[in-house]
């Protein structure tokens, strides 16, 4: 593995904090290192690898469609993009039913942003603290943390106004007539797996309808059935009018969407938007095996019931541990917040050693995001470790 952290450091950007690893191969929720070492991935490529590694579903899937044709322009209808459409339809939230497909879950907030001003023809976003909506300078105009912003403070857009996330009485005093949108993330994910409050979504649902705003939902990290149900949103009965979806939406090929209601996603008129490999066949192709898959072996319930399981296991270590400051998230997206960012960094690393993939965010958030096949054996596995860890045990 030295040989290819040596080549990362000469020839990559160096962008990423990564981890001292790369792996060679995956199957399910097991990954193996270059030198033949076995993990337990609770990453899934932060969200992404949602039927976990090399599905043998997903890949007779892509090998068959890359052997028919990989990609086509959005110049000449796509049957697969349709056929997606028509598969997202079915299980988008509320009134949701047409879509756009780009290349990733920053693409799919530009579309949302995009749209927002077209349809309502104002020009003020309001967004939370501690959101992450992606690195390109309209989603990282909408992207709260300072140290991603300031380099490029130049460039960012003035347009968006930040209100502290679940405060309602904050989104009153932003939300005016100059509001095309208000954007959230149903669970903040980057920001450390904040759950919105049971009446901040319907709250700002009921907001934007009295106002004239369009209500966006970013669900690029909760959607496809992570949080035990298909979209997040769906715990709160709250229906969007535009919805982001990337990472799980093709287990891995990369794609994003947005998708939004009939009458919204008509004001995008021809050549207001697109992307030369958005929605291509290979990437709808992978999408369609991943909803279908989901589906058949039922992996939304799944998610909820591994979820309880998972989530009841680091809820009995925050209480053997005074470190562990609170537990929190939804289905198969839980964060574990600790007292220290040093002592997150050791447990990490300590995982690391012991053949275990997790992941910190907000400094001292340890996340948890398996594919959504794991089983209560792999929890138990990753908890008994966790317990170690806590203790001090580092080895
Ligand atoms: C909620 C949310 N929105 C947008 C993005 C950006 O997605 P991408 O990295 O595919 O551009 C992310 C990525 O972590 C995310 O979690």
């Amino acid at each position: 593995m030295e040989e290819v952290f040596r080549l990362d450091r000469e020839y990559l950007a160096q962008t990423y904090k990564r981890l001292p690893v790369a792996f060679e191969r995956g199957r399910g929720i097991f990954l193996w290192d270059l030198e033949g070492r076995r993990y337990l991935d609770f990453v899934s490529g932060v969200a992404v690898s949602v039927l976990g590694h090399a599905d043998p579903e997903l890949c007779g899937a892509i090998s068959r469609q890359a052997r028919r044709l990989i990609h086509m322009t959005n110049l000449v209808h796509i049957r697969e993009q349709a056929e997606l459409g028509r598969e997202l339809a079915g299980i988008a939230p509320g009134r949701v039913g047409k879509f756009f497909f780009c290349n990733s879950g920053a693409e799919s907030v530009e579309a949302a942003l995009k749209l927002s001003v077209k349809h309502t023809g104002r020009k003020k976003i309001v967004v939370m603290e501690n959101s992450f909506h992606g690195r390109t300078l309209g989603a990282l105009s909408a992207t709260w943390k300072p140290s991603y912003r300031e380099p490029f403070k130049a460039l960012l857009l003035p347009n968006f106004q930040f209100i502290p996330f679940n405060d309602l009485s904050s989104a009153e005093k932003a939300v005016d007539e100059e509001t095309a949108a208000v954007m959230v993330e149903p669970i903040q994910g980057e920001g450390g797996v904040r759950v919105a409050s049971r009446e901040f979504l319907p709250g700002l649902r009921k907001l934007c309808l009295e106002r004239g705003a369009l209500l966006v939902l970013d669900e690029v990290q909760t959607g496809m059935g992570r949080t035990g149900r298909w979209f997040a949103c769906e715990h709160w009965r709250v229906e969007p009018d535009i919805v982001t979806l990337a990472k799980g939406l093709a287990g891995g090929v990369p794609i994003g969407c947005t998708g939004a209601t009939p009458e919204v996603m008509d004001s995008f008129k021809q050549g207001d938007h697109g992307a030369t490999f958005g929605g291509n066949p290979l990437a709808c192709s992978a999408a369609l095996a991943v909803i279908r898959a989901i589906k058949r072996r039922k992996l939304v319930r799944r998610a909820e019931r591994m979820g309880r399981y998972f989530m009841r296991a680091l809820r009995e270590l925050e209480e053997d541990h005074p470190c562990v400051e609170e537990v929190r998230g939804k289905g198969l997206m839980l964060g574990m917040e600790l007292d220290q960012e040093e002592r997150a960094e050791e447990v990490l690393l300590g995982a690391l050693r012991r053949g275990f993939l997790i992941n910190v965010t907000a400094g001292k958030v340890l996340r948890f995001l398996p594919p959504l096949v794991v089983e209560e054996a792999h929890i138990d596995a990753l908890v008994s470790t966790l317990d170690e860890l806590l203790r001090g045990r580092g080895g």
